[in-house]
């Protein structure tokens, strides 16, 4: 009886239907949510761009002008971040909306990642409350003092997941350095500049290393530069250089510090998911007969989209040789 119903051409055909509509309407909710961007186009018209332009009510005309380049937002880089559905006029005064702006905007006390963040439950896996100690502990919180802050690291316009979040090993790293690099940059303008002092590296600060730009790729300033804490994923207290790991067999063995024995370089979460040895700060090359259950989820995923692909295309054919 039920086999009957079954072989009946256009009950399959029906269910085919019903099928495919809830596939296409379960992967279009997915991809809109990952797109909810806020529009931000009234300050990006001008934030956005390397010029701008105002009606100048003055001299009648409208004026065309370059835009601080510490001023531009990159909307690319906004869209990606964690705070993409946030209104500029969240953080930032209401009154901004009015050009020109006026001047006492400047001393706009701004929200810190603490004001939203701390104590909420939300996000109580990031441990923001401890991140904070473990800065003010580090050779930043020493020297710089209240100059010290998250944003200096954390664009709150850019801020994205990455470790957590991101798969290849070298997007990570480069993530990561980058943020130190804004400021012990030889090559760059120094973004952040705060200090006369500030200890720029170039090839020969870390003369003893050999071929640095290939470790500088492959692993993170923090690896040997932060102390490493069991309850964060990303250890934030950086201490002063005499600290910093310097020799070579901590990384270079079998069981290197960047693996298991010396738990420091382990990012955790990111363990979980790839498998146990995997998801350390790794090269391939290091883990050779690693547990790779990440390349199995991988396959099943493959799966799955073929499965769905051939439901289609058999739809379509079906829906052709129909008439
Ligand atoms: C007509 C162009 C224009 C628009 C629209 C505009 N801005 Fe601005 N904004 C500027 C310029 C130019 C500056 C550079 C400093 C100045 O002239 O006040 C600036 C400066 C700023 C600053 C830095 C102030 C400081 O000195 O620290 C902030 C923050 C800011 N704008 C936020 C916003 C926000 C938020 C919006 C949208 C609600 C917005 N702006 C819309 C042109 C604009
Ligand atoms: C999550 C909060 C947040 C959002 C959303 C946000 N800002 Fe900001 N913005 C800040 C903070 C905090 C600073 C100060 C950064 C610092 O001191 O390094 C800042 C600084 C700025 C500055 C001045 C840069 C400087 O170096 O002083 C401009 C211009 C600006 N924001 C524009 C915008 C615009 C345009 C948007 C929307 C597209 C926006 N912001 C959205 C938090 C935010
Ligand atoms: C005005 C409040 C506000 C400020 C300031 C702010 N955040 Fe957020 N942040 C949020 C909210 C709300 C979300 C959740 C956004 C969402 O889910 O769309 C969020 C999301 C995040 C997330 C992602 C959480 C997740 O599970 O995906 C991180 C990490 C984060 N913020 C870090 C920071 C850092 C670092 C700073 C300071 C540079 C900062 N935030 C400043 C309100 C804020
Ligand atoms: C000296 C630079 C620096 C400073 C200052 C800094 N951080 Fe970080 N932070 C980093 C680096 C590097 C990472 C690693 C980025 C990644 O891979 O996600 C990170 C990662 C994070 C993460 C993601 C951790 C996770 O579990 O996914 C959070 C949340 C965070 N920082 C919050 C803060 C807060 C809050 C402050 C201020 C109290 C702060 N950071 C100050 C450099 C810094
Ligand atoms: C906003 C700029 C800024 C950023 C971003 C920054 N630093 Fe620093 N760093 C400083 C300043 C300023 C000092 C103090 C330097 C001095 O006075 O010699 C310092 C000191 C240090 C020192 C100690 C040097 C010594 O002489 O003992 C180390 C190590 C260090 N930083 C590593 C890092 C790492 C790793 C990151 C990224 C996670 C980072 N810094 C991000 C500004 C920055
Ligand atoms: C392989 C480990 C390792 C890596 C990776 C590493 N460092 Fe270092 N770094 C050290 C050691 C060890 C010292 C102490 C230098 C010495 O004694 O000659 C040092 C010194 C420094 C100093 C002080 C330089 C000076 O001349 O006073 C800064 C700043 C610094 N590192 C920043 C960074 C940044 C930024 C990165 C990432 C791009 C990084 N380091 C990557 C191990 C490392
Ligand atoms: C923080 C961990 C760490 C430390 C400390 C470290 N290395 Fe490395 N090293 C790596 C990683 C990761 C790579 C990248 C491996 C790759 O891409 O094949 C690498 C690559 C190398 C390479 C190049 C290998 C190749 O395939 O070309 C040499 C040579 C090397 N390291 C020597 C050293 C020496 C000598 C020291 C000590 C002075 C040292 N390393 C310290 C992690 C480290």
């Amino acid at each position: 009886m039920l086999k009957n119903i079954f072989i009946r051409k256009n009950f399959r055909f029906k269910l085919e239907l019903f099928l495919s509509f809830l596939i296409i309407l379960f992967s279009l909710n997915i991809y809109s949510q990952e797109q909810k961007v806020a529009d931000n186009t009234k300050c990006l018209k001008c934030h956005g761009k390397y010029y701008f332009q105002f009606y100048n009510e003055v001299l009648s005309d409208t004026i065309h002008k370059r835009m601080n380049p510490y001023f531009i937002i990159n909307k690319d880089l906004y869209k990606k971040s964690v705070h993409r559905t946030f209104e500029c006029t969240d953080c930032h005064e209401k009154e901004y909306e009015i050009y020109p702006h006026a001047a006492n905007l400047k001393l706009e006390s701004k929200y810190t990642c603490q004001d939203c963040h701390s104590g909420d439950e939300n996000f109580a896996k990031f441990h923001f409350e401890e991140i904070e100690i473990e800065m003010q502990k580090s050779i930043h919180g020493r020297e710089m003092g209240t100059a010290a802050r998250c944003e200096m690291c954390h664009n709150p316009h850019y801020y994205e997941l990455n470790a957590r979040k991101k798969d290849k090993i070298s997007d990570i790293v480069q993530y990561s350095n980058q943020m130190c690099l804004h400021c012990h940059n030889y090559k760059t303008n120094r973004f952040y500049l705060l200090s006369d002092s500030i200890a720029v590296i170039n090839e020969k600060s870390h003369p003893w290393l050999p071929n640095h730009e290939l470790h500088f790729k492959n692993v993170r300033c923090i690896e040997c530069h932060a102390e490493y804490n069991d309850s964060l994923l990303v250890a934030h207290n950086i201490m002063e250089k005499e600290k910093a790991v310097k020799k070579c067999i901590e990384c270079h063995r079998s069981n290197s510090l960047l693996t298991t024995s010396l738990y420091k370089h382990t990012l955790k979460e990111n363990r979980d998911k790839f498998g146990f040895f995997n998801g350390t700060m790794m090269n391939d090359a290091f883990v050779i007969g690693a547990n790779r259950n990440y390349y199995m989820n991988a396959i099943s995923i493959i799966a799955f989209s073929i499965i769905i692909f051939f439901i289609l295309f058999h739809l379509v054919l079906r829906l052709i040789y129909k008439k």
